[in-house]
């Protein structure tokens, strides 16, 4: 299937209008891939997926488990806002993946969102997001990859982290033409009405909202009261001598 494009050697995966697939049995990264293909001049809406990544890679130079039966997807896209609000991205990316697993979760599971764009089954992370960008062009944004993995099959044990899988039913195949499907959605909506109805709707699933939580920055850990989101998505803590802090990047550990 290395390189196949289109429906025919997939299963009959349709993608939405706009959207054209790259499948892959097994490549190093798909974020890697769509790189490749972003700096080739691969246009908006180039989606590379694959059954197996060799290298796959998370947040902050983390690896990212990559066995069969879990979805690996990077969709190649080039935005047309400004590079300043391209990180909002990734909260319309964990609202595609929410809004694609309640299709495919079990009854009487639960799934919210933890800050910036970690996906919680049960509480426990079941998907995972990776945006990767280059600078260029009129909007100061040459090209953003979004990157997505979740956990259908299993995951891994990390007691640092727990991890969680779908299970029963939920195929590669099958989240993944969902998936695209609430991404584009979600973009549109972007484009037409900013980023005030996202936000609300991940407010309105987001874990530990409104109670204490850690977070790991790259020098600092911050102990705090999450306050909810700034207008372009920074996380708002109220630390201990009352002030407020917008964090614009970091690990976010909520109470067990
Ligand atoms: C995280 O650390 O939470 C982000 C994980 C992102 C993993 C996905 S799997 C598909 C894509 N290709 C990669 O190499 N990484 C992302």
């Amino acid at each position: 299937m290395a390189g196949a494009e289109g429906a025919s050697a997939t299963g009959g995966l349709m993608l939405p209008p706009g959207f054209s697939l790259r499948a892959h049995d097994e490549i190093d990264s798909t974020n890697e891939e769509a790189r490749r293909l972003a700096t080739g001049g691969a246009p908006h809406g180039t989606v590379v997926w694959a059954r197996r990544q060799t290298a796959g890679r998370g947040r902050r130079g983390r690896s990212w488990v990559s066995e069969p039966g879990n979805l690996f997807v990077s969709f190649l896209l080039r935005p047309s806002k400004p590079a300043s609000e391209a990180a909002q991205i990734s909260f319309l990316s964990a609202l595609a993946v929410g809004e694609t697993l309640d299709r495919f979760r079990p009854a009487g599971s639960t799934l919210a969102y933890k800050w910036p764009n970690d996906v919680l089954l049960d509480g426990a992370k079941v998907s995972g997001i990776l945006l990767e960008s280059a600078g260029g062009g009129p909007t100061g944004l040459a090209w953003l990859v979004v990157g997505i993995g979740i956990n259908l099959a299993h995951h891994p044990d990390d007691v640092e982290r727990p991890a969680a899988h779908v299970g029963a039913g939920a195929t590669p195949e099958a989240v993944l033409a969902v998936l695209a499907e609430r991404l584009a959605s979600w973009l549109a909506r972007w484009e037409c009405d900013g980023f005030g109805p996202a936000r609300d709707v991940w407010l309105a699933r987001a874990a530990g909202l409104g109670g204490p939580v850690t977070v790991r920055l790259a020098n600092e850990t911050i102990e705090g009261t999450f306050d909810g989101l700034g207008p372009d998505g920074t996380l708002s803590l109220i630390v201990a001598d009352g002030s407020r802090r917008a964090i614009t990047a970091g690990d976010v550990f909520l109470p067990a």
